[in-house]
């Protein structure tokens, strides 16, 4: 078998972005409109932090506007849902995105449904969640939309295919499996207490690992000629005792018999970025009943 395609999560978002940036300036030209962004931090986990300056940034490039709100660690969850509901009637603010995790004292479900549903550019509001799996249209999560958008650029026409989602998180794994069933895939979901994981992986079309296990998918969960999308992050100590960044695939074993496979990193991480851009876009267009200038 030929080695893989390497999927350009970079180039692809590049490109979506592009057009996210087109799409924004002519909503200032024809409607006087510039979408917003408004990220919510509580405390200060450098990871979180590292995220949200990417969001700002990003917003910033692609011609949207940001607000950036910051709330100790220690703020209640009363506190946190006041500051949402502000956002919520704020009518400058197009989307919110809280950044997850949040503190042990916060319940993330309750902070989630506090979110105005046309603002939740997540799409983790329980609407949301309940428009993807009905087909009704809606905003939807932002990691699986680029899963799915990494797909169609090697597979454009999806229906039939066989596909295997490891993992079953409510941000990656189940949104997922939504989409890949509305493209007429025949889906099946992988967890931790899934029986031969492997052998249930190594019978499918298209395999999306998000599990959080570095490396974990290797030659034998694959089947020659599979999509293979990696949406791991992991990081493990490197040769040189510094930490880098791996996937949740063996990209060297998997690479050998998949036809298509992501990198990490730049694979689905620049992917994400890029439809929290289109979502903040669809959400200003969708509040004011104007048509979605970029289609999933
Ligand atoms: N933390 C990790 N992934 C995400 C995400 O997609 N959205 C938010 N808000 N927080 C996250």
């Amino acid at each position: 078998m030929a080695e893989a395609r390497v999927i350009d999560g970079k180039a692809i978002a590049v490109s979506l972005r592009q057009r996210v940036a087109a799409a924004a300036s002519q909503l200032r030209e024809t409607q006087r409109l510039t979408p917003a962004l408004a990220t919510v931090l509580v405390g200060d986990n450098p990871a979180s932090q590292s995220y949200i300056r990417a969001k700002g940034t990003a917003c910033t490039a692609g011609g949207l506007a940001s607000f950036d709100l910051r709330l100790p660690g220690d703020v209640s969850e009363a506190a946190l849902i006041s500051e949402i509901g502000r956002l919520n009637i704020d009518e400058r603010v197009d989307g919110i995105l809280v950044q997850l995790p949040l503190p042990p004292q916060i319940d993330a479900q309750r902070v989630i449904a506090a979110i105005d549903p046309e603002k939740d550019v997540d799409g983790f509001h329980p609407i949301n969640v309940g428009r993807l799996w009905t087909g009704i249209p809606g905003l939807v999560p932002c990691t699986p939309q680029g899963c799915l958008l990494l797909l169609r650029a090697v597979r454009p026409d999806l229906s039939g295919a066989a596909a295997v989602v490891l993992g079953r998180s409510n941000i990656v794994g189940r949104p997922i499996a939504a989409l890949l069933l509305a493209a007429d895939c025949t889906v099946t979901m992988v967890h931790s207490r899934t029986r031969d994981p492997a052998l249930i992986s190594s019978h499918a079309d298209i395999v999306v690992a998000s599990i959080g296990r570095p490396g974990l998918v290797g030659a034998n969960w694959i089947k020659p000629g599979a999509i293979v999308i990696d949406v791991g992050i992991n990081a493990v100590p490197g040769p040189d005792g510094r930490s880098r960044i791996v996937g949740d695939v063996d990209f060297p074993a998997a690479s050998q018999i998949a036809s298509a496979i992501t990198p990490v990193p730049g694979g689905v991480g620049p992917m994400t970025i890029a439809c929290l851009l289109r979502n903040t876009l669809v959400a200003a267009c969708r509040r004011r009943g104007l048509t979605n200038p970029l289609p999933l």
